[in-house]
């Protein structure tokens, strides 16, 4: 029998309070929202001071407010990027003045990857093949070509490259599977349905699915298809991203036929890294979310549980 002394682990040791800065994208989605408010109640239990930025959806807003933090000396700095790139600079002065930076929900591409310690957040190239799986195997009864319309999202932005990506990866093998339109609408209601409109009028009768990036969209979608005088998730199958309350709404309505879950509850796991990256502990690179999807069939049963 092995003894092993309880000697209270670094991890163990009470935490410093800290002074966090977070420059969050803005307040594009239900999503976003849901982010927000779970970070700035994550900082608020674990009492650490948090300044807050609202970029507006403008990466030189994001570049602005890095700056402030970095001139406020604040403990560790979260950011959001609105985009992948562009961020060399900004964050190369965070690591000068010895500042950690934590990624949260969207990932960078910067030439330095010491500028910033760890990512919190999803795998969005899954989440493109799961959407692209559940269509598959949602559809394998049916015959000829499907054609499928996209809604992008953010240009630029991380999950809309890589759930792009994920989708085409998995479609590439299923040769019917036909993307005839894939536009951006910005992650955002009303530019869903604005985009899924002129969808609508450019292929009439032709589009059999709408994958859009974020639930967003895909609600602005079924608004535009309804309109159209079609049924969505009948004559048009509605897929989405996130699992936000109002996806399981339109699923429950009969409108939306699956959602792909993005947890956006980062808060309690960013406190975490922050109290760690301040004390200059090890962080691993990606701290990976865990999520599923959920078809229409369970949404009745999953919406009590659903926390955002
Ligand atoms: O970065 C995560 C994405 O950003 C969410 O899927 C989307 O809804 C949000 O705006």
């Amino acid at each position: 029998l092995v003894l092993a002394w309880s000697t209270p682990s670094r991890a163990q040791a009470p935490r410093k309070k800290l002074v966090i800065g977070f420059a969050q994208t803005g307040a594009e989605s239900e999503w976003r929202t849901a982010n927000t408010e779970s970070i700035k109640a994550a900082a608020k239990a674990a009492g650490h001071e948090l300044k807050f930025s609202d970029a507006q959806q403008k990466q030189e807003n994001q570049i602005k407010a890095i700056r402030s933090f970095i001139s406020q000396k604040v403990d560790v700095i979260i950011l959001a990027p609105l985009v992948t790139t562009g961020w060399d600079t900004v964050l190369r002065e965070a690591k000068a003045a010895k500042i950690p930076v934590i990624l949260e929900s969207r990932n960078v591409v910067v030439k330095d990857p010491t500028t910033w310690t760890t990512f919190v957040g999803s795998d969005f190239v899954e989440e493109g093949r799961r959407a692209a799986r559940w269509l598959v195997e949602h559809t394998k009864a049916t015959q000829g070509d499907v054609n499928i319309v996209e809604l992008q999202g953010t240009v630029g932005s991380d999950p809309a490259i890589d759930r792009k990506k994920g989708f085409e990866e998995v479609l590439k093998g299923h040769p019917r599977y036909k993307i005839i339109r894939s536009q951006t609408a910005d992650f955002t209601r009303a530019k869903g349905k604005e985009v899924m409109e002129a969808f609508l009028k450019a292929e009439p009768g032709r589009i059999k699915v709408v994958y859009a990036h974020n639930d967003d969209m895909a609600i602005g979608a079924i608004q535009a298809i309804e309109e159209s005088g079609l049924k969505p998730a009948k004559d048009v199958l509605v897929i989405g991203v996130d699992a936000v309350k109002g996806a399981f709404e339109a699923m429950m309505a009969g409108k939306m036929n699956v959602t792909v879950e993005c947890n956006p509850l980062l808060g309690p796991q960013l406190m975490e890294a922050a109290a760690k990256a301040a004390a200059g502990e090890p962080l691993p690179r990606w701290i990976k979310s865990i999520e599923g999807v959920f078809p229409a069939e369970v949404a009745a049963k999953e919406f009590p549980n659903r926390k955002y």
